[in-house]
């Protein structure tokens, strides 16, 4: 199922995704990246309307590091149990810029997500900014991931 929004600019985005942005933005301080110099953070709204975040944390040990979608997932799986995902904002800036940069959910992240939204059987509003600086409103993770692995693929049924 394609099924994208693509918005020329962020103002264009709905109330509830906006105020996500925002505290999306407001994380971005927290992102650890003395290596890539890209900060990335991800606001999730959950059902019940909390909102959780997380932020790319790196490591000399490259691959030790991990993305700002997955802390801010597995936080939600550790955190908030049972509670579904409503919806999920990316963003990101360069350490010596003020501007936000493209940031569209590496492989790994965008399995993760399907794997979440799956388990949840609702699908989850992906928001990120493409490479032509426009903002992709994903409305499932599935969209972003075709011929997906899944659960499936090991004959698991959830
Ligand atoms: N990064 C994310 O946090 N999310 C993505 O989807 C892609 C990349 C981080 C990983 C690394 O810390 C930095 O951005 C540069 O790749």
């Amino acid at each position: 199922m394609n099924d994208f929004t693509i918005l020329k600019d962020s103002v264009n985005l709905d109330d509830e995704s906006k105020m996500l942005m925002e505290k999306a933005k407001e994380a971005l301080q927290y992102a650890y990246a003395p290596y890539s110099n890209f900060h990335v953070a991800t606001a999730i709204l959950l059902s019940d309307g909390s909102i959780v975040t997380g932020t790319n944390q790196e490591n000399a040990a490259y691959p030790s590091g991990m993305c700002a979608e997955r802390v801010a997932l597995f936080t939600v799986a550790s955190q908030y149990p049972g509670q579904e995902i409503k919806k999920l904002v990316v963003v990101a800036k360069f350490a010596n810029q003020s501007v936000l940069a493209p940031a569209t959910s590496c492989g790994p992240c965008r399995q993760v997500m399907l794997e979440f939204e799956q388990r949840q059987r609702k699908p989850i509003e992906i928001i990120m900014q493409s490479q032509n600086h426009e903002w992709v409103k994903a409305h499932s993770a599935e969209c972003l991931l075709p011929f997906c692995f899944s659960p499936e693929n090991l004959q698991v049924r959830k």
